[in-house]
């Protein structure tokens, strides 16, 4: 399924409308807090994402630069590592996940965080900017057929 990038399209408006107006402000609010601690020294892209858990909490995050760039840490991570940190890695799960940044410009998750955002909530709903706003989708038709580790291939024979 292709993804719109119409804020007004049917799905987009669909998608958002699965989280209450009180669940909506709360989460852009937060991430939006969270872009002003970005640490942002060498791309000056300020990120901030929000996390809202299975069990209505919000977490947040921003981007963390490194002089190694590899080593930068996305908004998006940085949000659902504060998320594990608190609920625990195997009762924390993602409901949606925001993402908004200082310079208002398109940004959807990058292929790692869209790997993450599916380990915590395959059907997530990801609210980020699009070419003309805020847009809403699923985890799942971001990154279709994301890795999963069965058990079973772990087992040493
Ligand atoms: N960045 C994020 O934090 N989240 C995204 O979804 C895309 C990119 C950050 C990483 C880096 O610090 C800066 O934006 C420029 O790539």
């Amino acid at each position: 399924m292709r993804l719109s990038y119409n804020p007004l399209g049917q799905r987009a408006l669909e998608t958002f409308n699965d989280l209450s107006s009180d669940q909506q402000t709360r989460l852009l609010q937060a991430a939006r807090e969270a872009v002003k601690n970005a640490y942002a020294p060498y791309s000056e892209f300020r990120v901030g994402a929000a996390v809202l858990t299975e069990k209505d909490n919000i977490f947040s995050g921003c981007n963390i630069e490194n002089a190694s760039y590899g080593l930068t840490i996305c908004a998006e991570r940085a949000a659902i590592c504060s998320a594990v940190a608190s609920e625990g890695g195997n009762n924390m799960k993602i409901r949606a996940i925001c993402v908004v940044n200082d310079k208002e410009s398109t940004c959807s998750p990058c292929g790692a965080c869209r790997q993450v955002i599916y380990e915590f909530g395959p059907n997530a709903i990801v609210i980020f900017r699009g070419h003309d706003g805020l847009v809403s989708t699923h985890a799942n038709e971001l990154l279709p057929d994301g890795f999963v580790l069965r058990r079973q291939v772990c087992v040493a024979k």
